[in-house]
């Protein structure tokens, strides 16, 4: 009787851990709490998963009650033993499931690509100079709902645009793991236009982070220089949440190392100034990030940066610092690259300049002649609205 109970203890214990550990390696993937922060109705997925680990220890509850409830009325207690070695059958398989599953997982997230065209990604020390560069993000390869003909027009539009970059914001594939959106992604950019590249929220699902990176660009964070044009990326998924304090004293190195008179632009995946809308089941607000405009905005506009290009909200915007002084840090929002259209937005950013909604396309930042003209583009490269700073 001893010995069965501390059986059963044991049987209990073991996959009730390993729930909780599965659960827990889970939410710690990349993107995954932005993704519970910003759509709360992914918790129970983990809650879930941790909980089936009790499973066990119910069912050996229930054996303890049919022996206490058969004993007591006299009955052979056939039930009882029954019920234990079921408990334990359940256990082991439970723990076998947790074990393989996450195995399974593990290996097919860290699974190395093969039979993928080379991507060209944008090497300063190769490829021409930065001056005619193009911008868009989001384009969901792979959603249903994706405008897939918009994003191959774009594709083809800055191929044959003369462009000596293509500087893709994120949300390339709708996820990065299951499925087979970034090969598909890679298909479509192989032969192109050299690309920059930024992980988006969805490209980090669900564990996607290592195929991203396997595939389109090692590096989540980065500079590249080119005479006096510099582009910083920056790794900002959702919010401020993978904004972490290496990543701050790394902006801080590298925008204080710039001369004042050079061209700065600062590309992130998730907005930091934009107009936007509440998401009405999340009730979550997507725009003006309030904890990036105050710990990160700030850094920014008084570091020089002339430009930061977003994605993540799926408009066309532009917008300036406010009360910066000459020039204004300008701010545009391009996630345009076929991903499905955001509604139109209700809120108005302070800041904001000018806004289209529903319209595909990416933006074209000209810096020849010493100075930049931005101007944003529909798929086919038609010129919809320009800026000149
Ligand atoms: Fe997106
Ligand atoms: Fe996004």
């Amino acid at each position: 009787m001893k010995n069965r109970a501390i059986l059963a203890v044991v049987c209990s214990i073991i996959p009730a851990l390993s729930g909780f550990l599965v659960a827990i390696y889970l939410y710690g993937l990349e993107g995954t709490p932005g993704l519970v922060r910003w759509m709360p109705k992914y918790a129970r997925l983990f809650v879930m998963i941790a909980l089936a680990g009790f499973t066990p220890a119910l069912v050996f509850g229930l054996s303890a009650l049919a022996h206490v409830f058969l004993a007591h009325r006299g009955a052979a207690s056939f039930a009882a033993p029954a019920t234990f070695i079921i408990a334990v059958i359940i256990s082991l398989c439970c723990t076998a499931a947790y074990g393989l599953g996450i195995r399974a997982f593990y290996l097919a997230i860290h699974a190395d690509p093969v039979g993928l065209p080379p991507i060209h990604r944008y090497d300063p020390a190769i490829d021409r100079p930065l001056v005619h560069l193009a911008f868009a993000a989001d384009p969901h390869i792979g959603h249903p709902a994706a405008n897939g003909a918009a994003t191959e027009k774009i594709v083809d539009t800055v191929k044959n645009g003369g462009y000596d970059a293509f500087f893709i914001l994120g949300d390339i594939g709708e996820m990065g793991y299951p499925g087979t959106d970034f090969e598909n992604a890679a298909r479509l950019l192989a032969n192109g236009t050299p690309i920059v590249t930024l992980m988006g929220n969805h490209d980090s699902l669900v564990g996607g982070g290592y195929r991203y990176r396997k595939i389109f660009n090692p590096d989540l964070y980065f500079r590249i220089d080119s005479g006096r044009v510099h582009v910083i990326g920056l790794n900002i998924l959702w919010d401020e949440g993978s904004f972490d304090k290496t990543q701050r004293a790394w902006l801080e190195r590298n925008l204080s190392s710039i001369p004042e008179d050079d061209t700065t632009i600062v590309i992130t995946h998730a907005f930091i100034r934009a107009s936007g809308y509440t998401e009405p089941t999340s009730k979550m607000d997507w725009f003006d990030s309030a904890a990036l405009i105050r710990d990160l905005a700030p850094m920014l506009e008084k570091g020089g940066v002339d430009l930061v290009v977003s994605g993540h909200n799926h408009f066309m915007e532009y917008l300036e610092a406010p009360g910066t002084g000459k020039p204004a840090t300008g701010y545009a929002i391009v996630g345009t690259m076929g991903g499905k259209m955001d509604p139109v937005r209700t809120h108005v950013s302070d800041c904001s300049k000018w806004y289209l909604a529903d319209q595909t396309g990416f933006l074209d930042v000209d810096l020849s002649g010493g100075r930049m003209k931005l101007t944003f583009r529909d798929e086919t490269g038609k010129p919809l609205h320009e800026i000149l700073r």
